[in-house]
């Protein structure tokens, strides 16, 4: 709906009930629905609105992960909204084409939130996304891909109250868009999948056991050129936008591999072990054509690049297994000041045998170098969220463009969301 030149939208949080498996009913929360939430899409340089009512018996917020925005309008803890109430941010689009999300982020309750269900997509368009000549019609040729793990109790209702223990909630069973088994019917000679980790614990290494893909996109938006890849790996909060061919007629699964955790010293106990099957996707016998991919820069690119050489402040961030420099989250402190207009190079580490999800608010920012060697491809392109390799340190470039509110912070903090909870999260503000 568009009134007065803005985009807006609606969103209510509810309780409802699934059939996550099936022929078995189990109690869930959704947006607008009882699992998951609508698809919210919108261009560059459009005004959004959004009118968030909470439906559920507590507290609970909207976080728009991955969106430059001001802080009041973020959605993390400083913006809850009481049960019965009605929230309503709006901001302008002022960032590339990204497939971003949506999810609650209410103080130490977001595990919880979102693995009953509370998540959905947001996803953004521009002239350059447009000019890529990637597969772009939603649902048949550009299809949302959203892992989440699941512990079902033996009746295969969902296990609510699992967590409490390191390192959060591993499900045994994967679900791909709420469902189970899940498949897709191609009708195209190229199919785009937008993969989004909304798992609360669980990193993924996705790929094809039969073909290579092209990765395009990673959190923030398009990459300099696709890259081919095996497989992408993704921990929780994490995107990435694949690109596959398929054959008339062929049937191939999207799987998740044994994750590659990287100097984890007992990978089993992150459910590195583990493998799923996550979509099939089922070729009819005659394909539609699609085109080869083309990449023009945008007419935005030489003002959205970041550039190392601007960098004026240099922040540390030590990750041990519950703080983040030595600290747990308080709402009532802010932990980091920037400046509107720096760029900022931030090196975060975890110290400890464990893997981390780092993920800052407000920004997409460049990994510089992974312990002082350039990213690998698919760590080249924009970024929010970034797993971290125990001991080892990733350098983030990152600007603060605009937005000041020296009362308002926006967060910065561990995706694996019973880390979160457990206050490893620091707040910053821009001034
Ligand atoms: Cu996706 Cu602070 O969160
Ligand atoms: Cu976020
Ligand atoms: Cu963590």
């Amino acid at each position: 709906r568009v009134v007065d030149g803005t985009r807006v939208f609606s969103l209510t949080a509810q309780e409802g009930t699934s059939e996550l498996v099936p022929g078995v009913q189990t109690p869930t929360w959704g947006f607008d629905g009882p699992y998951l939430g609508p698809t919210l899409r919108a261009e560059r340089g459009e005004r959004v609105a959004v009118e968030v009512t909470n439906d559920l018996p507590e507290p609970t917020s909207v976080h728009w992960h991955g969106m430059h925005l001001p802080a009041a309008m973020d959605g993390g803890p400083h913006q809850e909204v009481e049960p019965g109430g009605t929230w309503r941010p709006t901001w302008r689009i002022d960032q590339p084409a990204a497939t971003l999300w949506y999810h609650p982020h209410p103080h130490g309750q977001t595990e919880k939130h979102v693995y009953r269900g509370l998540a959905g997509l947001f996803l953004l368009d521009d002239d350059a996304s447009v000019a890529a000549d990637l597969p772009h019609d939603y649902g048949v040729d550009d299809v949302p891909v959203i892992v989440q793990d699941k512990v079902l109790d033996d009746d295969g209702t969902l296990e609510l109250d699992d967590s409490g223990a390191e390192p959060g909630t591993l499900g045994d069973v994967v679900l791909t868009n709420g469902a189970t088994g899940a498949y897709h019917d191609v009708t195209s000679e190229r199919v785009r999948l937008r993969l989004l980790n909304g798992s609360t614990a669980r990193t993924y290494q996705l790929g094809f056991p039969d073909r290579r893909m092209d990765l395009v996109a990673t959190d923030g938006g398009l990459l300099e050129a696709p890259v081919e890849v095996d497989d992408v790996r993704l921990a929780p909060g994490e995107r990435a936008e694949v690109v596959v061919r398929l054959e008339p007629g062929e049937t191939t699964r999207l799987h998740s591999f044994e994750a590659e955790l990287g100097g984890v010293v007992v990978p089993f106990a992150m459910g590195g072990n583990d493998a799923f099957d996550v979509l099939e996707l089922r070729a009819a016998d005659r394909l539609t054509p699609s085109p080869e991919p083309a990449w023009t820069p945008s007419a935005h690119a030489a003002a959205d690049a970041l550039h190392a050489d601007d960098a004026t402040v240099t922040r540390t961030f030590q990750l041990d297994d519950r703080q983040i420099n030595g600290r747990r989250m308080d709402m009532g402190r802010i932990d980091e000041t920037a400046t509107v207009g720096t760029t900022e190079v931030w090196e975060v580490r975890s110290t400890v045998p464990m893997p981390h999800s780092f993920h800052v608010h407000d920004v997409q920012f460049r990994i510089l170098s992974v312990d002082g060697d350039p990213p690998p491809p698919a760590l080249a392109g924009p970024k929010d969220t970034v797993y971290l390799e125990p001991n080892r340190t990733y350098r983030l470039l990152m600007r603060f463009e605009d937005y000041t509110d020296p009362d308002v912070p926006y967060m910065f903090h561990c995706h694996m969301l019973w880390h979160e909870d457990q206050g490893m999260m620091g707040q910053f503000v821009v001034v």
